[in-house]
Order: C-alpha cells, then sequence, then structure tokens
C-alpha cells in the first residue's frame, strides 16, 4: 500500500525503500511474537515453521540494510544528472 502511494513522488525508490526496510520488521516482530504464543499455547509444531519464516524476514531485513546506501547513491546521481530512478 505505501509503495503505491509513492508512485508519484519524485523519490519514490527511496520511498520504497523506507516502507519495505520497516515492513520487513513489522514482519520480523510478528513472527517473535507467533513464536512466543506457539510456545505458550502448546502448539511447537508450529515452531520450525515460524523459525524459518524469521530467518527469511532476517534475511531480507539484512539485505535492505545493506542496500540502501547503493539505493541512495544512485537515486542522488541520476537527480543530479537531472534523471530519475523511474524505468
Ligand atoms: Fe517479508
Amino acid at each position: 500500500m505505501a509503495a503505491m502511494g509513492h508512485t508519484m513522488a519524485g523519490d519514490e525508490i527511496l520511498k520504497s525503500s523506507f516502507a519495505n526496510f520497516a515492513f520487513e520488521h513489522f514482519e520480523i516482530a510478528a513472527y517473535k511474537s507467533l513464536l512466543i504464543l506457539s510456545e505458550v499455547g502448546g502448539h511447537e509444531s508450529a515452531t520450525s515453521v515460524l523459525l524459518a519464516n524469521l530467518k527469511e524476514e532476517e534475511a531480507m531485513a539484512q539485505w535492505l540494510d545493506e542496500n540502501l546506501a547503493a539505493v541512495t547513491t544512485r537515486f542522488a546521481s541520476l537527480k543530479e544528472e537531472g534523471r530519475t530512478a523511474k524505468v
């Protein structure tokens, strides 16, 4: 939803990157909470799937973190050249 709202912004790529970063961390928190609930509720059968999903979300959050500088630098370079990051 946030990405759709950013389509008209000149810095869409940055705003979408921020939203993706935030959403991955939302998902990480959600899976951590679900892990607690599965333990408290005696649903340990869900633990391995929840842990697998948590690792995927953490990996994506890390990737976004590692690539934000490059995205920002590329955006700034294009902007300086009078170009946009849009396709
Ligand atoms: Fe995700």
